[in-house]
């Protein structure tokens, strides 16, 4: 992770050794059945970057991140963690390598306390109980967690159930942690929520693929961003040439 180990290191660059490596996707393809979901998609996240991907219902986002992950069938792709190629690499393996993942719909186990879920999320590296310093770190990064560590997971509010989702998805120690839609069906008043637990992770120096239909929550909590549309990257840039971007502006901000 580095963001749930101690260093806490931002601002890390390739030749620093504790940096988390680059993540590369090269043509990624999805297709299910005769829908062609993603085409030829290609992108990169740097050590220590988050990168965000927007696009309206059914552009391909979940697609990617599903097809990074292992849980979706990919097509003539290349992807690679540093110098690991994950091309073929099954999803319980994904994560064993480095790559996290919040899905889109939290799916928390609402019957189990916070903590309970929290120590699901080691499944990857077999929690043997023991291992408190991840914990300690996703409770020194979401305080609000450890203060309801012995809550069920239903009673949290939807920001703070998005919150165990992401301190969840740490507990595996991932390089680069993939979130998809972490907004959805959130009041306004817990996206800030999640923004602010977004901007933690940046501020801890994590590798972020951060996928949104809010493009507006996502120029916040990201520096470079991709626009996907039917499939393909529409267009890709730094977030503060897309906010000026006046097709951006219109489709995606409203303005
Ligand atoms: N399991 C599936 N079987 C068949 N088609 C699928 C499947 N999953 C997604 N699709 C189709 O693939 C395309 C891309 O879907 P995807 O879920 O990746 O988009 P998205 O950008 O995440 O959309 P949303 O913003 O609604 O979450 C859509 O046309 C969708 O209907
Ligand atoms: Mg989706």
């Amino acid at each position: 992770m580095s963001a749930a180990t101690s260093s806490g290191t931002t601002g890390s660059s390739p030749t620093d050794p504790t940096a988390p490596p680059p993540l590369r996707v090269e043509g990624l393809s999805v297709r299910y059945g005769g829908v062609v979901a993603v085409s030829g998609v290609s992108f990169g996240v740097e050590p220590g970057e988050s990168v965000g991907i927007i696009g309206a219902n059914g552009a391909g986002k979940t697609s990617t991140l599903k097809a990074i992950m292992g849980l979706a069938p990919r097509q003539a792709a290349a992807i690679r963690l540093g110098e690991v190629d994950l091309t073929r690499t099954k999803a319980r393996n994904v994560v064993r390598q480095g790559i996290g993942y919040v899905p889109e719909g939290r799916h928390i186990f609402g019957g189990l306390t916070v903590e309970r879920n929290l120590e699901l999320g080691a499944y990857s590296r077999k929690w043997q109980g023991d291992d408190d310093e991840s914990l300690r770190e996703v409770y020194r990064l979401f305080p609000v967690l450890h203060q309801m560590r012995e809550r069920l997971g239903g009673a949290l509010s939807g920001g703070q159930q998005q919150m165990l989702a992401i301190g969840r998805a740490l507990m595996s120690r991932p390089q680069v942690l993939l979130l998809d839609e972490p907004s959805m069906g959130l009041s306004p008043k817990l996206v800030g929520q999640v923004l602010d637990s977004l901007l933690t992770l940046r501020e801890r120096g994590l590798s972020v693929l951060l996928v949104e239909q809010n493009a507006w929550l996502t120029f916040e909590a990201t520096e470079r961003c991709l626009v996907m549309e039917n499939g393909e990257v529409a267009l890709e840039g730094p977030v503060d040439q897309l906010r000026h971007d006046p097709q951006v502006r219109k489709i995606y901000l409203g303005l």
